[in-house]
């Protein structure tokens, strides 16, 4: 399908893992609104049910089901559930998180590990349960990774090493799978507007006023704007892109641009 055409995904059916708000909801419902059936999965009964509503509210299919991606089996039944139901899946979408801002000597073994668990393990339990249900040649699998990946951010211990370990899994899969017909890749959002994350990590207007002055574009990004990336990577328009992660961060990881930072020194005007 070309993602420049409306209804552009009818017919096709998306699986995603973290679907019950923010980020991952957005995807859904834009999915939803492009034509596609959509499968949400999350811990909570009650909120994945609602999540389902809201993007039966696009004129979409969906289905709620409550599964934690840590426990594997648990996931492999709603893959199961969900193929069942509409046959191969399209797009797989694993971005159930768990986060807060901790010293790393403030972290338990267990709450580093909940982190990892969550994050990384649960990434690896959705893409491999999904792989009896994709379709193939054709799936295309988009983990949801982040900026700290690849730059260390103080209090995020947990969190940076469960998504450097996604950048790292989408790579490798992307080796294994690709053979298939299955494109393997991830997007790592910048700061999202509207988000738990961002609630959880930079909660006060200062905080975020200061993140925005060294964004290069200046303002946080939106859901919309992870959900037009996922648009573009799920679709035929990117056949050729695989094992790739995808900033969709207005600049952010390349660094300060702070007006400070571009700024000329004195002595070089
Ligand atoms: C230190 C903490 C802590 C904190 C929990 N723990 N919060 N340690 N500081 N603020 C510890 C607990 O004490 C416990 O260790 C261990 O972590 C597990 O906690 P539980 O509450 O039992 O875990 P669980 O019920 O599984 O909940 C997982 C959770 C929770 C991650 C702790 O916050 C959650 O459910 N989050 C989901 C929603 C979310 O986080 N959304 C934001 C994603 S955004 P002990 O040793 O006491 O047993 C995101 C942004 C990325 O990822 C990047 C943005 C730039
Ligand atoms: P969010 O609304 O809290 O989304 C997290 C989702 O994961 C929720 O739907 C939650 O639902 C689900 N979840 C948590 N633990 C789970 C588990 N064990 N099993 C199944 N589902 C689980 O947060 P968000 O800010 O939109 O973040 C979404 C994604 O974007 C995350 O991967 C995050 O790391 C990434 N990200 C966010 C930002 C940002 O600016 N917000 C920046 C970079 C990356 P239940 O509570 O119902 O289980």
């Amino acid at each position: 399908m070309d993602i420049f055409c409306d209804n552009a995904f009818a017919g096709k059916t998306i699986f995603v893992a973290g679907g019950s708000s923010g980020i991952n909801l957005g995807i859904a419902m834009r999915f939803g609104a492009m034509g596609a059936r959509v499968a949400l999965i999350s811990r909570s009964e009650d909120r994945i049910a609602a999540a389902a509503e809201s993007v039966r509210g696009t004129g979409a299919e969906a289905v709620g089901i409550a599964a934690d991606v840590r426990d594997y089996d648990a996931v492999a039944s709603a893959f199961a559930q969900v193929a069942e139901k509409w046959g191969a899946i399209d797009t797989v979408v694993s971005g159930a998180a768990g986060n807060f801002l901790s010293p790393a000597i403030g972290l338990s073994a267990n709450a580093f590990r909940t982190v990892i668990e969550i994050d990384l393990i649960g990434t690896f339990n959705v893409l491999r349960a999904s792989w009896d249900h994709l379709r193939k040649p054709g799936a295309s699998l988009i983990s949801i990774s982040a900026g700290q990946a690849k730059r260390a951010i103080p209090f995020q211990a947990h969190a940076s090493a469960a998504k450097a370990g996604i950048n790292n899994l989408t790579e490798t899969l992307a080796m294994e799978w690709g053979p298939a017909g299955v494109r393997v890749n991830a997007i790592s959002p910048g700061p999202i507007g509207d988000t738990e994350g961002m609630a959880r990590l930079a909660p006060t207007d200062e905080e975020t006023a200061a993140i925005k002055r060294r964004i290069p574009l200046r303002d946080y990004g939106t859901k919309r704007d992870i959900a037009d990336a996922a648009l573009f990577l799920a679709s035929d328009n990117a056949r050729y892109i695989t094992g790739v992660t995808l900033e969709v961060d207005g600049g952010l990881l390349l660094g300060d641009a702070s007006a400070d930072a571009l700024t000329l020194p004195e002595r070089s005007r």
